[in-house]
Order: structure tokens, then C-alpha cells, then sequence
């Protein structure tokens, strides 16, 4: 029997969530007030003495019912806020009554201590194999005078450094409830002192998650996004630093939302420099009715504490993410080597054009061909066929079947595009069914890409297109799915809902495509599925519960790709982020560089090639042969091992990172330098993660080096010549073959 990872002192009324690395501590305050203690490096024991000190701060007021004009909800660090008792604070809720009232004031009602981790409903999150993996403590408060409850979910991991909390709401008053604001956390943290900066993902199209870090400042900053996504713009990611944290020092907390929608994380630094942090469904354009005994689940927050810099933190995420919220039959395996036509033809293609692909593809080693946008419908361009999963039998003489045949023949694995939530106004969908399409009545709906999307909320509209998938996918051999969406939501308004009901449309639209993603990832579990938004639109947490990779971005270029894939590498596994090789001039930039650091970035991800293999000279399909052959041996080391970085491209000409495997026995290293430069100086680099007493040989030179060496020494990088150039240098234990 494993010993509890929570306790509860009845007399201090202190609940310590504590693991061999971190500690959580509550207190149940005066008046049933849920106070924040303690969050980050393990705290052995509690003495419960350090409790918030009382003074009377001026326009800030007292608890109701405590009657001290020394203790303030102003200023009390708190679990989880409400709105109206005199915080004046950004508030995880607000929750308006049917007479227009919107105080309520949360006090601590009682708790549970459940073995495990109980999943969410209808949501995705992070879960556990066994019972003893975690425990997760429930505490529910309650408002002072009305039966409006909130549960507040922490689980704590036994051998990881990892907290994932949400809230359940429950009304069991009689009359109906709007939840105007319902976040999934709330972190109080006085020592505002320790934790100075927050790094953020920001972004856009072609340039997703760069990395942004800053100081808190006085006053409220809000990381979100409006767009119905978790967005290429504002990543669903935060992590608070202190002053002098980098990669491998320093307190850090990484704050990740499992979520695919509208997100919001504010940061609030208040009138005596606490800072306050709320994360969760983003409360613009949102809001929920709750009857009588109904109940409302938020997404789930996963939270890291590193006392090891960044490193640390992204290692915590990219094993939990990895194990323990992907899932399904590629959750651990290599994933295949592919070719994707979209750069080769996009549009442009018949079943000749693909088989001589495939045909090169087979010859040079690639493992999947995978046929995106234009095989559906009658769609040519951009601008029609959306909604219309049948396949366009004008354009493939030998139809979708005689595409998967060919490619299995050559002995290649078959994936194919398909962007489920959209509609086009050209489509036999959208005439048979206009109302599918979302958009406010009486209005013309804002049209993006020439395309609309599809009511997701409602049942039936999911329904139609879960039935002409399972159509396509019954009938033909497919191994691999690509689920993209090319747009953001607009027009949210659903006429499934009532008139006040409309603030629930953007949550019910992604509730409705984790119900669709939920069905068919369970209904074809062999099927491998990879997410995708215009590039990295929809590269979140909650999307890997459903699908184990994601496309980065539609930028290709190798050199903004270094950004991109670091960036990215922040939050998320190297396993989830896939990255392809494209021509030159590069389709996004036009800028040129060589094959080989185009396939040495992209092969520090999930590799794939996306251009016209028949166009390529006799030396370059043997250069591509040669990359392909090499992943393969790298592939479990580059998909599986541990992620170091250790030059920022976003602070200098350097950029480098490792691959360590997690017996220590292989790494990988790879360098680049973005611009050449006359009397250079010479970089060194020092490796990091590997073990002291091993001897690692240099696979290309046969150099020896001992453990200690590399990472106390170092090596000087390449001396290179040129621009954009780059260098892979695989170190392994000596006498390991
Ligand atoms: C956006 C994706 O990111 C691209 O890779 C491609 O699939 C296009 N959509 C197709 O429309």
C-alpha cells in the first residue's frame, strides 16, 4: 500500500500535497477563506508558520463575518476567487444570478482525498495507468448563503514534479446561474519577489510559438486568444521565472491548459507587488447558463515546478505529455517517414503525378505518402467542396482506392487530408444543409480562406461528417490521417441554442470536436492522426490527447523553422512536432539553403519531405537517401530521447540543442549558424545529461571523448563557411555498436 501523496492536519486545517520533489500547500483560513501557502521545491514537514500577516491596508476590505479590519480578501493570497467581496483582484469567477446579482463569496464547505486520477468528462487531461501513480484531492467550497458549489481538483504525481488542477461547479440552488467567468486555477503567490518574469509563446501564421519573455509589471497582462483556437498567435502556455532563471538554473513554473479554444492566462501584479495568476477558458465572448442541479467542468491545468531552469521544466512536460496525455497505438512508436504532395502540386494533380511521387518516394526509403487538400468534392482551389468527404472521381482516374492500392504496392503506408469542421458555400453540404454552416442570422457571415465552418456543437452537423469519414475511411486502407483547420471561428452563434444561450456557442463548438475526435480516434485506433491548423494553429495540450503529433507550421524554411521548433520545444515532446523538408527557394521566404541543413533541422523532429521528388537531380535523391537511412537510426533517440537546449536562435548566429537518450548511452548534437562572418569567433559548446564515467565516440571521426569531458570542456563548433549552415555530431558510448 503506497502512502498518501495528501495529507490534512484537522487542527491547523493545512492540506500538503508533497511528492519526493514539490510540495502544495492550502490552508482553510479564518471564516473558511481558502488560502494559497506554498507551491515549489519540497517542504519535508509543515509547521504551519507561515500564515499571512494581518494589517489593516486602506480601501481594502474585511471578510464578511470575520469582523478584523487586519485580514483582507484583497490582499490574501486565495486558492480560488470570486467576484463582489472586496477583491479587487482579477477574479477566477463570476457567476451572475437570475436577479442581475453577481457577489459570491466562496468558503471552504469540506474535502476528499480519492487514489488516482479521475479523467474529465467530455475533456481531455492528463490521466494515470494505475491508482498509486497519483492521488488527487477534491476540495469544495461553497458560496455563504447560497447552494452554489465548487469543487477544486488537485493531483499530485508520485514520480513527477507535476500538479494538474481544475473546477467542477455545481448549482444546486433553484434558480438558473451564468457563468460569465469560470478559470480553471488561480496561483497566489506572494513572494512576487522570487517569480520577476513570464515567457510566453506568441506568434502568427508562419511564426508560430517564437519565445517572449518579460518582467512583471504593476497591473494586469493577458495572454489569450479570441479566435476559437488555441491560435498561432498566443500559445495556450505560460511559465513564470525568477530574475535570474535560464535553461539550467533558477525556480521556474511552467503553467500548460489542456484546452483547444479560447484561453486567457492573466497575470496580475497588485498594489503590494503579489502576483496573482488565472488561467483558463477565456472569458471574451463566453458565457454559460447552469439550471437547477446542473454542473460545468473547466479544462484542466498542468503545472510545473522546475528548481533547474527551463530544461527541467520542458523535460517535465515532454515525458507527461508524452505518457501520460497522448494515447493510442503510435503513442510510443516511431512515426513513419512521409511525403507529403501539398508543396510538390498542391492543387495540381492526377493519379500519374502521384504514382511517379511514389514511385521515387519508394526508391529513396520514405515510408508514407500522404495525399492533402483536393481529393475530395470537386476541389481545384481553395474555394469550394469543404464539408463534401467524397472523393473527386474527375481527378483521380483510378480513384482514392487506386491511390492507396499503388502506394501499399510499392510497399508505403497511405494518409490522407481532411479539414472535418469547414464548409464551402460551393458544396453539395452547404446546399443540402445552409444551416450547418455557423453565422448569425439575417447577417452575412465574415468568410476566411473562402470557407465557413460548420455548427460543431450541434449533434447533428457532427454526426453527417463523422458518417462521410467513416464512409471514405471503411472502403479504403488508411494509415494516417492529417485533421487540419484553416481558419479562425467568427460569427459564433449557433441556432441549436436559445437567445442567452449564444455566450456558449465558442466551448460547445470545441466540446463538440473533442466528441468527434474522441469517436473516430477510439473507432480506428490503427489509424495514426496528426493535427493540424494552417501549420501550428491548433498546437496545443488538449489536441494531443487525441492526436499524437501536430504539423508545426506551413513555414518550411529551415532557418525560421529553428524559431519555430524551439520554441515549441518549450511546451512541447519532440515526438509531437512534425517538420519537412521542402524545395528552394523556399515556397514561404525564398530563401536558399542546402539540403543538408534543410534535413538536419527537420530532422530534429518528426521528419518528412514535402516536394516534387521527380524534379530532384541524381545527387540530391541520393543525399535524401542518405538523410532517411540516417533518421532511421537516429529515430528512437530523436523522437524518444531527452530534449536539451542550449543556444537560443533567438539570441544570437548560434543555434544548438542534444538529444540524450535516456541511458545516457547516445546523444546527438546539433549545430547551426545562421549568418557567416569574417574573423569569426570561435564558439565552444559544452554538452549537458550525459554520464561523467562513459567514454562517447564520434560516429563520424571515431574521436574519444569521456563524459566529463564533453560536459565540463566542451568542443569547438564546426569552423563553417557559408551561410545557414549546419552540423549533426552523434556521440556513442564507446563500444556500444
Ligand atoms: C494548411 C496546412 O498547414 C498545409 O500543410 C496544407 O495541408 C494546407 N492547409 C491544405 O489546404
Amino acid at each position: 500500500m503506497n502512502q498518501s501523496l495528501i495529507t490534512f492536519d484537522e487542527q491547523s486545517k493545512i492540506f500538503h500535497l508533497c511528492n519526493n520533489e514539490i510540495s502544495y500547500i492550502i490552508k482553510v483560513e479564518e471564516g473558511g477563506v481558502l488560502a494559497h501557502i506554498y507551491f515549489g521545491k519540497k517542504v519535508g514537514t509543515y509547521h504551519d508558520h507561515k500564515n499571512y500577516p494581518r494589517r489593516d491596508r486602506g480601501f481594502s476590505g474585511n471578510v464578511p463575518g470575520q469582523n478584523e479590519r487586519a485580514y483582507s480578501k484583497d490582499t490574501l493570497p486565495q486558492e480560488y476567487s470570486s467576484h463582489g467581496s472586496m477583491d479587487y483582484r482579477v477574479p477566477a469567477s463570476m457567476i451572475r444570478r437570475e436577479n442581475g446579482a453577481n457577489l459570491t463569496d466562496l468558503r471552504y464547505n469540506s474535502y476528499e482525498i480519492i487514489s488516482g486520477k479521475p479523467p474529465l468528462e467530455g475533456l481531455p487531461s492528463a490521466y494515470v495507468l494505475e491508482e498509486k501513480e497519483a492521488d488527487t484531492l477534491v476540495i469544495t467550497l461553497k458560496d455563504r448563503f447560497e447552494d452554489i458549489y465548487l469543487d477544486l481538483s488537485y493531483t499530485i504525481y508520485r514520480d513527477r514534479n507535476v500538479i494538474a488542477r481544475s473546477a467542477n461547479i455545481r448549482n444546486l440552488t433553484n434558480g438558473s446561474l451564468r457563468l460569465e467567468k469560470i478559470a480553471s486555477m488561480q496561483l497566489d503567490l506572494t513572494n512576487s519577489g522570487r517569480y520577476q518574469d513570464v515567457l510566453s509563446l506568441p506568434g502568427a501564421h508562419v511564426k508560430e510559438r517564437q519565445v517572449n519573455r518579460e518582467k512583471i509589471a504593476t497591473g494586469i497582462k493577458r495572454f489569450e486568444s479570441r479566435r476559437g483556437t488555441s491560435s498561432h498567435h498566443m500559445n495556450s502556455f505560460i511559465a513564470l521565472l525568477d530574475a535570474q532563471a535560464n535553461e539550467f538554473h533558477g525556480e521556474v513554473i511552467g503553467i500548460h491548459l489542456v484546452y483547444s479554444g479560447n484561453h486567457c492566462f492573466e497575470v496580475e501584479c497588485d498594489q503590494i507587488n503579489q502576483l496573482r495568476l488565472v488561467a483558463g477558458i477565456n472569458d471574451y465572448n463566453f458565457s454559460w447558463g447552469l439550471q437547477p442541479k446542473e454542473h460545468f467542468q473547466t479544462p484542466e491545468v498542468l503545472l510545473v515546478y522546475s528548481d533547474s531552469g527551463l530544461n527541467q521544466m520542458s523535460q517535465t512536460f515532454h515525458h507527461l505529455l508524452r505518457e501520460r496525455v497522448a494515447r493510442g497505438k503510435h503513442q510510443f512508436a516511431e512515426r513513419p517517414i512521409l511525403v507529403n504532395n501539398w508543396e510538390a502540386t498542391y492543387f495540381d494533380f492526377t493519379n500519374q503525378k502521384i504514382e511517379a511521387i511514389v514511385d521515387e518516394a519508394a526508391d529513396l526509403g520514405i515510408e508514407m505518402f500522404v495525399l492533402d487538400d483536393g481529393w475530395f468534392g470537386h476541389r481545384d482551389q481553395d474555394n469550394s467542396s469543404l464539408g463534401d468527404w467524397f472523393e473527386f472521381a474527375g481527378k483521380l482516374e483510378k480513384g482514392l482506392k487506386g491511390v492507396a492500392d499503388y502506394v501499399h504496392q510499392k510497399g508505403l503506408k497511405f494518409g490522407l487530408w481532411f479539414e472535418p469542421e469547414m464548409i464551402s458555400i460551393d458544396s453539395t453540404l452547404y446546399h443540402e444543409h445552409p444551416d450547418y454552416l455557423m453565422q448569425v442570422p439575417g447577417r452575412e457571415p465574415s468568410s476566411s480562406r473562402d470557407q465557413h465552418l460548420l455548427d460543431m456543437g450541434r449533434k447533428e452537423v457532427r454526426e453527417n461528417i463523422q458518417q462521410q469519414m467513416e464512409t471514405i475511411l471503411d472502403v479504403t486502407e488508411i494509415d494516417y490521417i492529417k485533421w487540419d483547420m484553416n481558419r479562425s471561428l467568427s460569427d459564433v452563434y449557433s441556432t441549436a441554442l436559445a437567445s442567452e444561450q449564444q455566450g456558449e456557442t465558442a466551448h460547445r463548438y470545441m466540446l463538440g470536436v473533442y466528441e468527434l475526435m474522441e469517436n473516430l480516434t477510439q473507432k480506428y485506433p490503427d489509424i495514426l492522426w496528426e493535427g493540424c491548423s494552417g501549420g501550428g494553429g491548433r498546437f496545443d495540450a488538449g489536441l494531443l490527447y487525441y492526436m499524437p503529433q501536430s504539423w508545426a507550421s506551413d513555414n518550411t524554411d529551415a532557418m525560421e523553422r529553428l524559431k519555430i521548433q524551439y520554441g515549441t520545444s518549450i511546451a512541447y515532446p519532440i515526438s509531437a512536432i512534425t517538420a519537412h523538408v521542402s524545395a528552394v527557394p523556399n515556397h514561404q521566404t525564398g530563401r536558399i539553403t542546402s539540403l543538408q541543413t534543410r534535413g538536419d533541422v527537420a530532422m530534429s523532429g518528426v521528419l518528412g519531405y514535402e516536394l516534387d521528388l521527380t524534379m530532384l537531380s541524381e545527387e540530391e535523391k541520393n543525399e535524401i537517401a542518405e538523410q532517411i537511412k540516417k533518421y532511421q537510426e537516429l529515430r528512437p533517440l530523436i523522437q524518444y530521447g531527452n530534449f536539451v537546449r542550449l543556444q537560443s536562435p533567438f539570441e544570437g548566429n548560434i543555434t544548438s540543442w542534444l538529444f540524450v537518450s535516456d541511458d545516457q548511452s547516445e546523444a546527438l548534437l546539433f549545430i547551426c549558424r545562421l549568418l557567416a562572418n569574417a574573423q569569426p569567433v570561435f564558439n565552444e559548446v559544452r554538452l549537458k545529461g550525459l554520464a561523467e564515467e562513459f567514454f562517447y565516440e564520434d560516429q563520424t571521426t571515431g574521436e574519444v571523448y569521456s563524459g566529463t569531458e564533453l560536459m565540463n570542456i566542451g568542443i569547438y563548433y564546426p569552423d563553417f563557411y557559408g551561410d545557414f549552415q549546419t552540423k549533426m555530431i552523434h556521440f556513442k558510448k564507446q563500444g556500444d555498436k
